[in-house]
């Protein structure tokens, strides 16, 4: 079976099937059985939409593996976004700037192996849709076609507009990026919070705007005054998720290694860290070492 009728098949949008099963039995008659089966309702960018228009809170996080992946989407978060901060907490890099595509669709197409439920994004990585909105189409298709995800998205307001409008020619949605985005790190020089000035709040405001005339079916702010993201939320149509963008907005995303206190280095105001992952498997790690070492694994029970 290919993948995409597979991926089909995972996702029908019904949330139970009702089979009609005729039964035999030993007596000669027959009668009917009805079989409920439970499937998942997955999340689609209408449903988006409709959380946004009855006022529910959208929870997103991001996601680079199967692992983890099948973990938070059985927890039912509603969005993962397979982000080029893999970048950063995957591979190491100080900066979003050097994933490449293909490293992009191997983490995406592993996520979507691990996803039932939650809609899944992809970030086009820097270099692939900026300047030349043919190569975006080109970018954006590979990454539907080889990972089976359900939308991708990009950085930045009115300058990536015509890369934004062909790729929708393509039927794929495209979720927007304003604030802080993080692939233009060399250009601003820091990542303190954006859109404190006027000027700069009206700009992101106007390119929030664009984004939306031109179908994003949602937008990601990050780092920007709280003040500005409700303004932004209530003036658009569309979900707009904020990360550091305080509690107006439809939603919040965080990067999962953050939240899990994976990372240690980075600690921002505005995360919350729900565990400290960091030392719970460092203390396992030199517990395992521990007991290796004296001999007291494995033990009699742990062997053939
Ligand atoms: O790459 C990423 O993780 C992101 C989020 C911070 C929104 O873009």
């Amino acid at each position: 079976m290919v993948a995409g009728s597979c991926q089909d098949k995972k996702n029908k949008d019904v949330l139970k099937i009702l089979r009609y099963k005729f039964v035999a039995l030993s007596s000669g008659l027959i009668f009917y059985t009805m079989q409920v089966s439970k499937t998942v309702r997955k999340v689609t960018t209408h449903i988006l939409n409709e959380m946004k228009l009855k006022g529910e809170k959208i929870a997103m996080l991001t996601a680079y593996d199967y692992s983890m992946a099948r973990i938070i989407d059985e927890a039912e978060i509603d969005v993962i976004l397979v982000g080029d901060s893999a970048s950063n907490v995957m591979a190491g890099y100080d900066t979003t700037l050097p994933i490449t595509l293909d490293n992009m669709i191997y983490h995406a197409a592993s996520v979507v192996r691990g996803v039932r439920r939650a809609l899944v994004v992809v970030d086009l990585p820097f270099g692939t849709y900026q300047g030349d909105s043919k190569e975006a189409l080109v970018s954006a298709i590979r990454i539907m076609k080889e990972t089976g995800a359900a939308a991708v998205k990009l950085e930045g307001g009115e300058q990536v507009a015509e890369s934004i409008e062909r790729i929708l020619t393509a039927g794929i949605p495209v979720m927007g990026h304003l604030g802080l985005t993080p692939q233009s790190i060399h250009k601003f020089g820091t990542y303190v919070v954006r859109a404190r000035e006027e000027e700069e709040a009206r700009r992101l405001m106007e390119d929030a705007r664009i984004l939306e005339k031109t179908g994003c079916f949602a937008l990601v702010l990050e780092k920007i005054p709280a003040r500005l993201a409700g303004e932004v939320t209530s003036t658009l149509k569309i979900p707009v998720i904020g990360i550091g963008a305080g509690p107006k907005t439809d939603g919040q995303v965080l990067v999962i290694h953050d939240m899990l206190g994976i990372t240690q280095e980075f600690s921002p105001r505005f995360l919350r860290r729900y565990l400290n992952l960091y030392a719970e498997i460092k203390g396992a790690v030199q517990t395992y070492i521990t007991d290796v070492r004296s001999q007291s694994f494995p033990n009699d029970k742990e062997q053939y």
